[in-house]
């Protein structure tokens, strides 16, 4: 068999990824007089605007967070369910045996990013998380299919498993301890986790990648505004 080398493999790939007739981006202008006062509000237009879009997903974000004192970083896709009324971001996990929750133990530091491509929009958010209490955590995980309870208390997350049969076994057997009832306790270790932002930023992408960034930066209980550099 023909093999390829390295340098043609780099070539072939480089030629996939730096494709030189990149998209511009010009559907829209971001301006410091145009921004809301506060970022949840900024934030809760453009969310509206996405759902208008019909994005695909929107509430999908990508949740940074870093363990210490490693300061090892590690990332995954999960949904916000909520944006509080303190304008905190709510996204709901397993804090007990994912990776997130090994490192939130250890930095209750996080990141989040949302992108939404049809918008040409990007938004970044950062700050302290804290996790909501089982009483808060329990009506949200009661709106939950049965299957996806079920599915929460079966599954270890990310702790390894032998094989999926022994995956489906497991969510089988507290399938049948809870097939006569729709009361599904909410498990200890699942909950809501909702970050505090002391971040903001609102980047609308612009033609020859010069974009628009308009960052809000916490100050006491006011949020200070600039613009950075694309
Ligand atoms: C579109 C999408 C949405 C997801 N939403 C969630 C979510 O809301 N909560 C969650 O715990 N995992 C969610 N996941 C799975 C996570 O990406 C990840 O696999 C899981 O949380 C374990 O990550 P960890 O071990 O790094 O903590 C989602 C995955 C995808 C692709």
């Amino acid at each position: 068999m023909l093999r390829k080398s390295p340098l043609l493999f780099r070539r072939t790939m480089s030629s996939l990824i730096h494709n030189p007739k990149t998209e511009q981006y010009t559907l829209a202008a971001l301006n410091e007089k145009d921004v809301a006062k506060r970022p949840e509000l900024q934030f809760e237009k453009w969310f509206k605007e996405a759902q208008e879009q019909n994005i695909v997903v929107p509430e999908a974000l990508n949740l940074a967070t870093a363990e210490l004192p490693s300061g090892r970083v590690s990332n995954r896709t999960v949904l916000m369910k909520e944006l509080d009324t303190n304008g905190n971001v709510v996204i709901y996990s397993n804090w007990g045996t994912s990776r997130k929750a090994a490192d939130f133990k250890t930095n209750p530091y996080v990141s989040l990013t949302f992108w939404w491509k049809e918008l040409q929009r990007q938004v970044r958010v950062e700050g302290k998380a804290h996790l909501l209490s089982k009483e808060e955590s329990q009506p949200y995980f009661d709106e939950r299919p049965k299957g996806s309870r079920i599915g929460a208390i079966a599954s270890k997350q990310s702790q390894p498993i032998e094989s999926r049969e022994k995956l489906e076994e497991t969510v089988a057997q507290v399938a049948k301890k809870y097939q006569d009832t729709e009361e599904i306790p909410c498990p200890e270790y699942w909950g809501g986790l909702a970050v505090e932002p002391d971040h903001w930023e609102f980047f609308q992408g612009r033609e020859s990648r010069v974009h628009d960034r308009i960052v809000f930066d916490k100050q006491g209980s006011d949020w200070k505004v600039s613009r950075i550099c694309p």
